[in-house]
């Protein structure tokens, strides 16, 4: 089911610092940011040679990284996204295996454009894991 690893996203208190280290202290490349209100986060993309980074910060009342950012003020890895094929496909396999799809589990359009759903944490060992059709 599972393709490539699509990026891992870490939360992060000040996208700007973190650019900053990233850029800097890191020595990799680093997108601008983008607002992104209706995923309520502001994200900047850490392009590396076989994957990428993305950084996340709340934007809104209603982000969905607020209540993570309180628990983990520093920051801290948010989520891992796998590519898959088909995600229809992907959802009915797993909601038959009896994961939990966040939301009314039906696919939504993600950062990216593409087709995204989310597993809920507590079935994958602890991980928010975000699939994404390719
Ligand atoms: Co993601």
């Amino acid at each position: 089911m599972l393709g490539r690893i699509n990026h891992i996203a870490l939360a992060v208190p000040d996208i700007a610092a973190a650019s900053r280290t990233y850029r800097e202290t890191l020595g990799a490349k680093v997108s601008a940011p983008q607002a992104l209100p209706e995923h309520g986060v502001t994200v900047v993309f850490v392009e590396l040679a076989n994957s990428k980074v993305e950084l996340l910060e709340p934007l809104g009342e209603a982000s969905p990284i607020a209540a993570f950012l309180v628990k983990n003020p520093d920051g801290g890895m948010h989520h891992i996204c796998y590519e898959v094929a088909d995600i229809l496909a992907a959802r009915d396999q797993l909601v038959a295996a009896g994961a939990r799809v966040l939301g009314d589990g039906e696919p939504k359009i993600g950062a990216h454009g593409k087709q995204v759903l989310f597993l809920h944490p507590k079935d994958f060992f602890g991980t928010l894991i975000e699939l994404e059709q390719v």
